[in-house]
């Protein structure tokens, strides 16, 4: 692995009195596909809120690229090269595909080098191009996922962050969406991805975390995550 570009250090994180993260040490290199996995509730949504800024840290630190981040607001962290794709997808849902797409750009000036990144988009989901004018509340769930995963894109990001990318979505979109975040992390964005499907997610990371109640349990590649008893057992279901 080379020098992660982008670490976060006993992070910690909650709601109110409740602490869900407890000390999460995590790192992502340039070019990586990193996995997040863990059970219902065990803190990968709040993990991810709190690194794109919409949940204040507690303590720790979060840093892209010698840049501190922990404490800093949604737009500066987005800004800082972080983009999240949330659980659900929350596309706006009586915009057009095509003005979802442009919010994802909304920090950058409008000029040719968006206008290249929409046509981007595009080539790389034309079930996008033929839907560009229609209302996003349209979508099937699987091209609600790439409209907002090419969301994602459009604001350039170094780190690209999923949460639940397979959720609700049959076999062959998951494959569609899949061969497309292949094909992303080609271009030089790292990916953090938090997947159900933990085979699903093994099968497209080069490494993954384990997070347990909040705390991270195991961290390994995924042909090590693959062959670890406590893996197979929790949450592949084969012992
Ligand atoms: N807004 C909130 N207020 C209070 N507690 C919350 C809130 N959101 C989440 N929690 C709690 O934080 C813990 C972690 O939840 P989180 O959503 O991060 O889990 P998760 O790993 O993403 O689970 P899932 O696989 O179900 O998506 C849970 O105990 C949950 O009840
Ligand atoms: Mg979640």
């Amino acid at each position: 692995m080379s020098e992660p570009f982008f670490q976060i250090s006993k992070l910690e994180a909650g709601y109110g009195e409740i602490r869900v993260l407890w000390g999460i040490d995590l790192a992502v290199s340039a070019g990586e596909i990193v996995c997040l996995i863990g059970s219902n509730g065990a803190g990968k949504t709040t993990l991810l809120r709190t690194i794109s800024g919409l949940l204040p840290p507690t303590a720790g630190s979060i840093v892209i690229d010698g840049q501190e981040l922990a404490g800093a607001d949604t737009r500066r962290i987005l800004a800082g090269g972080i983009a999240h794709v949330p659980e659900g997808r929350r596309l706006f849902r009586t915009m057009s595909v095509k003005d979802n797409l442009m919010m994802g750009a909304y920090l950058r000036k409008r000029g040719a080098s968006v206008e290249e990144d929409l046509e981007r988009v595009m080539t790389m989901f034309p079930r996008l191009a033929e839907r560009a004018h229609q209302d996003a509340s349209t979508l099937s769930g699987g091209e609600q996922q790439m409209c907002a995963i090419g969301r994602g894109i459009m604001s350039r990001p170094k780190l690209l962050m999923i949460d639940e990318l397979s959720l609700g979505l049959a076999p062959r979109a998951v494959e569609l969406l899949s061969e497309s975040l292949i094909e992303i992390n080609k271009t030089g964005v790292a990916i953090l991805l938090v997947e159900q499907d933990v085979m699903t997610a093994l099968d497209l990371a080069h490494r993954g975390y384990v997070i347990d109640r909040g705390r991270i349990s195991l961290a390994a590649t995924s042909e090590q995550l693959r062959q670890e008893p406590a893996v197979r057992e929790a949450y592949i279901g084969a012992a």
